[in-house]
Order: C-alpha cells, then structure tokens, then sequence
C-alpha cells in the first residue's frame, strides 16, 4: 500500500462532524478501495471547546482555517465551513496555490466562483472536487461526469432542495398553509433560522447552475438562473394540481438549445406519473437526458450528515486512488461560453388561478384576453357559483409563450371584476 493521503478539514458543523465519523468508522473498507489509507491530520472550526460528538484527539486544530490550508501536514484540504465568500473562498484559494487537492460541500462558492477555483486547480495540478455540493449523497456529479461521458446531454431538471419538497409534500398531505409547514421544517431541523435561500430557490439555483455547466460543458452562470421559489404555492394550488392529475415541485430545469443555455428554478406542475412526482419528503433527484443512454433518474437524500459525508468521502477516496480529472469535465479553458435565455423565452402549457366577481361575461372578457394573446385554454374548473361574489376560477392552457402569458396576466389582473392578481404555474409533462 502507498503513503498515507493526509487530510485537513475545515468546519466541524453538520457535515464536517460527520466526515470525521466516517473516516474513522469505515476506514478498513476505505483503505482497500482507495489502495491507500486516508488520515486526518489536522481540523478547524471557531469554537475549540465545541463537543462534536467525534474523536478530535491527536489531530493540530487550528483557529485559521487559511492558515491550516496552508501550514498544516496534509494533501487534501476539505471545505466544510460554507458562503460564496470570505473566509471559505479564501482559504480553498490558499489552499490551491500551496498545490493541496481542494474538496468542498459548498455550492454557493462552486456556483459563484467555481470556473476561477477549477482554473486555479489546473494551473496548480491539483484536484478540486464538489460530489456534496448537488443532490447531497446523490453522486449525481460523478454521474455526469464519468458515467455519462459518452453522451450529449441536451436536459436535466431535478429536486434540488430538499426543505422546499418536504414543505410542499407536508402542504399537500396535510392542507395546511405555507408558513405553518415552513415552521415545522425549522423546528424539525430541516430549514434554517433564515430559511430564504432555500424557499426562495436560490439553494437549488446555486445547484442546478453548477450541473448545467457540468452537463453541457459550459462556464457556470449563475447569474443566468431565473429563480422563483415556493412562498406564493396555497394548498388550494396543491389540492387543483391534484385535481388535473399533477402535483407541484420546486424544479431546477436546464436545457441547452441552439439559442443558447436555459436554466429556471421555480414551482412546477408535473404529472404524477413522471418520475420526478414520486419524490417526497427531504428526499433529492435529478434526471438527465442524454442522447445515447435517454433518460436517467438518480434519487436519494439531499442533506444531513451522513448523505453529505458520503459524498464528500468518495471525492477524498478519488484523490487517494489517483483518480482525478477536471473539475467541469473538461478543462476550464475549454467551457463554452453561451447565450442565456431568459424565462420571456419559455414555452409551455400555464395553470392560472384567479378570484373573480361572479357575473355574467367575466369569463368571455378573460377568454378574449387569452385569445388576444394567442394563448388556449385547455380546462375551466369553477368552485361553486355565488352571483356577484368572489369565486375561484382555474384555468390551464395549452402550449404558450410566458411573454404572451405575462402581458395576458397583467390585462386580466387589470379587471375590475378581478379580485386579486392571478397566480400562475407552469406546467412541464415531460415523458409522462
Ligand atoms: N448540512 C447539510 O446537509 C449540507 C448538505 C450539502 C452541502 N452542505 C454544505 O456543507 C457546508 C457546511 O455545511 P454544514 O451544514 O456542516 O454547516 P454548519 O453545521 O453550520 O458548520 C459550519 C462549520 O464551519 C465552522 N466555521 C464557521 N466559520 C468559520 C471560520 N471562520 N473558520 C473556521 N471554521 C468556521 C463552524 O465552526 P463552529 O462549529 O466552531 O461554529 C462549523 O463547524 C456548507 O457549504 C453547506 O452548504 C451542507
């Protein structure tokens, strides 16, 4: 067996803790798979006294987590503090100009600065690897990468958040409304304090910008991801979703066309019978369509520590079994820059709900809008009939331009008879 491979961690929260659990507890099977044994030799976090519920004895903490990237006896440095920026960002930089492997959970610094950190990796000759940064202990990043290789990848759209599919798979099973699930996914542990870069999407922007570079060989864009998350979704949208055979996720969804890159974050209706629909809970997936192997489903937990620890462990035993490569799949220099599509360019079938004043001709005034704007309707559902006050009104269209649908949506909220702005959904059928 060849020289031990030394590894610093940074960060001893959920997953840095968890790392070191699994480094200990499963280090004979690690040893035989990477050919080689993987040792931590060295930790930091803010609090040295923090009981971590694992063994930190014999291991140099430092206070720095730049200065361990940098001084400490180890290969691999491991990112598990998180934030795009600071100190993170700073010591993965230190870490990669003093020629260390750099591995890292952190997806919000993968997605804002990734290109720059791959480069600094290749410049260096040095690994830097991100499999717990999407979909968790999904190895969906492996997947792309190295098994599915052979392909051209045209889509992929996954679950990419799993606090926002627990609030929405509570909300629809339970009926009850957004904030009530939303506090119960905080004191469950499963969202944050401030729970707004999950439920406003921009976690999973952060993950899907970083596939679809992955999956398409182009520079990440993060700034391209047209993001809406889920505190506009009522359980009245999740009990009509039902009703046309749906039901409502929050999807990244990444399509490279001949006009460029499209990448979206929003609340979908899908139909129950797409894979994608039968992921509940805190549970994470992403298909990908590629044009020799067709679809692919990948499904499993997105966060904790053990998922997360597990990803994290396969890029460290990667690195200890020489298996390296660029970070993107190919090299940095060789991304493609693309044209961006913005969502004005999406087409597709909508669900709108609106509150209208029940009298004779609103609906004729809001088909002549639709009409105008060339949209179909495809299915009218109206609840009860109470002449002169507010009735809920659903209504799904066929295939139709978003532009199109705004300016429609702006004219029918217009209406006097319209009681509140109408709400508004895509819908995405894919395989199904
Ligand atoms: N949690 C998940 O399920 C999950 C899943 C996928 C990816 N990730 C990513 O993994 C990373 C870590 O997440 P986490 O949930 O483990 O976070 P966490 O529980 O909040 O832990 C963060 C750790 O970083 C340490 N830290 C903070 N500032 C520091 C500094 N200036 N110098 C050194 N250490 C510092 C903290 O130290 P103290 O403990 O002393 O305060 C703590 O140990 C993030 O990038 C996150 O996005 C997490």
């Amino acid at each position: 067996m060849t020289e031990v491979l030394k590894v610093a961690i940074a960060g001893l929260g959920t997953v840095g803790a968890g790392l070191v659990r699994l480094l200990h507890s499963q280090d004979e099977t690690i040893a035989a798979r990477a050919g080689r044994r993987i040792r931590i030799t060295a930790v930091s976090a803010r609090d040295k006294s923090k009981d971590r519920g694992c063994d930190l004895s014999g291991l140099t903490w430092f206070d720095n987590a730049v200065d361990m990237a940098t001084q400490s006896d180890a290969d691999v440095f491991v990112e598990l503090i998180g934030g795009s920026e600071g100190i993170a960002k700073e010591a993965c930089e230190a870490a990669l100009q003093a020629g260390r492997h750099v591995v890292t959970a952190n997806k919000a610094l993968i997605a804002h600065h990734g290109l720059d950190l791959a480069t600094r990796a290749e410049n260096a000759g040095v690994t830097l690897a991100y499999e717990a940064a999407v979909a968790g202990g999904i190895p969906v990043i492996k997947a792309i990468r190295e098994g599915l290789a052979g392909n051209h990848i045209s889509s992929l759209h996954g679950i990419l958040n799993g606090t926002c599919n627990y609030i929405l798979t509570t909300m629809r099973e339970t009926g009850r409304a957004f904030e009530d699930v939303l506090k119960e996914a905080q004191d469950l542990g499963y969202a944050e304090a401030d729970p707004g870069f999950d439920i406003d999407g921009i976690d999973a922007a952060h993950k899907l910008a970083i596939l679809a570079s992955l999956a398409f060989g182009v520079e990440i864009d993060f700034d391209a991801v047209a993001v809406e998350g889920i505190r506009d979704v009522t359980p009245d949208d999740l009990q009509y979703a039902q009703e046309i055979g749906c039901k409502i996720k929050l999807l990244g969804i990444a399509e490279l066309t001949d006009a460029g890159v499209f990448q979206r974050v929003h609340p979908v209706m899908v139909p129950v019978g797409a894979p994608i629909a039968s992921v509940e809970g805190v549970f994470n997936a992403v298909v990908t369509h590629g044009d020799y192997v067709g679809p692919t489903v990948l499904e499993g937990r997105g966060a904790g520590d053990g998922p997360t620890a597990s990803a994290v462990a396969a890029d460290v035993i990667d690195i200890a079994a020489g298996r390296g490569g660029p970070a993107f799949g190919v090299r940095a220099s060789e991304l493609k820059k693309v044209a961006t599509l913005p969502m004005a360019r999406h087409v597709g079938p909508y669900y709108v709900r609106l509150d209208v004043i029940d009298k004779p001709g609103v609906m004729a005034d809001i088909t002549a809008i639709l009409r105008d704007e060339a949209i179909s309707l495809e299915n009218v559902i109206q609840r009860g009939h109470d002449p002169g006050a507010p009735v809920t009104v659903v209504l799904t269209t066929h295939k139709a331009q978003e532009e199109a649908m705004q300016s429609a949506i702006t004219k029918i909220g217009a209406m006097e008879a319209v009681v509140e702005a109408p709400h508004i959904m895509r819908i995405e059928r894919f395989d199904a």
